[in-house]
């Protein structure tokens, strides 16, 4: 079998992941695959930058849409982030030239998703993005292989680890909301645009993805109800603590008589709970199924390591010949979120 070459657009933490887990473990991943899996061109915006990873024997882009259309790349490989622009313009050109594409951007499928779904079922591609929900949980393949069987009853989670983060510390060390965001600007946590993490946008793009799988329906961000955590005092934080709870930004979505309801907010989850012991920066994202009965997923939602697990799971997949429709089921059939209705009164 010929190997499978990837265009990896984007060179940052997740890129040189990915990079070095292709350069660490290729007779692994060829084994499992079935055939090599080879790099032939890389894209990013400064060619010079030190990145702890070789990049001798890639071709080199400087432009990622280029890099999508080359003919020696079979699985465009999206890592730049952010819903408009180079990103948005190289998944649409990689579907163009007839190539699979694997991404790790939340944003841009929370809003361009049900369009880039059909656009690329319609040519025959996959789009895959593991790594856009809770980095190294594998939670999109829970829903569509492993409960795939199961009506979902609702989808829960805690989907950024930047505001986790921060409450933890709030909590944990007594810091005030702009201290603990300090701490976490310091640790390299937040987005380019910190509004995206505590304003639960990229909490709530996430939550948005996992509904669209879980129940069906198109991916309506719109829908999610959303309230960030910039409001939390550490007075809500005590008094929470004292009565046996603690302040979470959870995502909660599930059918109701009214549809999809999507929330993205701070919550009291008892702090004995699964939900309640996530502590740090860490992610964790619950399931209700109706055969399966509830399952906890708990693990890193950022960082190199973790989001590049998750990019290589969705490369191997596409290396073997696994393609699955984007949402799990064709996006042709996937059902306005308002108007879905669940099977319960
Ligand atoms: N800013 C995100 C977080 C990164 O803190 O969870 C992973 O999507």
């Amino acid at each position: 079998t010929s190997p499978l070459r990837l265009g990896i657009a984007g060179l940052g933490t997740v890129g040189a992941g990915v990079l070095r887990i292709l350069q660490e473990h290729p007779e692994m991943l060829a084994a499992r695959a079935g055939r090599e899996i080879t790099v032939t061109a890389v894209s990013a915006r400064s060619r010079g930058k030190d990145r702890g990873v070789a990049l001798d024997g890639y071709a080199w882009e400087d432009d990622a849409v280029a890099l999508a259309r080359r003919d020696d790349v079979d699985v465009l490989v999206e890592l730049i982030g952010g819903d408009e622009g180079p990103a948005k313009d190289a998944v649409e050109a990689a579907l163009a030239a007839g190539k699979d594409v694997v991404t790790a951007n939340k944003a841009l499928l929370a809003i361009h998703g049900q369009a880039l779904a059909e656009t690329a079922e319609a040519a025959g591609r996959v789009i895959r993005f593991e790594a856009a929900v809770a980095g190294g949980i594998p939670v999109v393949k829970a829903l569509t292989e492993g409960l795939a069987g199961n009506e979902i009853a609702r989808v829960m989670g805690v989907m950024n680890g930047t505001c986790n983060y921060i409450l933890t510390r709030m909590e944990e060390a007594g810091l005030t909301y702009d201290e603990a965001f300090a701490e976490a600007d310091g640790l390299g946590f937040l987005e380019a645009d910190p509004t995206l993490d505590v304003g639960g946008i990229d909490a709530g793009h996430k939550l948005a993805l996992l509904s669209a799988i879980a129940f069906g329906t198109k991916v309506d961000f719109e829908g999610v109800e959303l309230e960030g955590i910039g409001a939390v005092t550490i007075e809500d934080i005590r008094q929470a603590a004292d009565m046996g709870y603690r302040i979470k930004l959870l995502g909660v979505a599930q059918l109701t008589g009214r549809g999809l309801e999507q929330r993205m907010s701070p919550c009291l989850v008892p702090a004995t709970s699964p939900l309640g012991q996530l502590q740090g920066g860490t992610n964790m994202v619950v399931l209700e199924g109706d055969a399966v009965g509830q399952i906890v997923l708990r693990g890193a939602g950022a960082g190199a390591g973790p989001t590049a697990s998750a990019v290589m799971a969705d490369v191997l997949d596409l290396a073997r010949g696994l393609r699955l429709p984007v949402f799990g089921q064709p996006a042709a059939g996937l059902v306005a979120a308002r108007a879905a209705r669940a099977a319960i009164p």
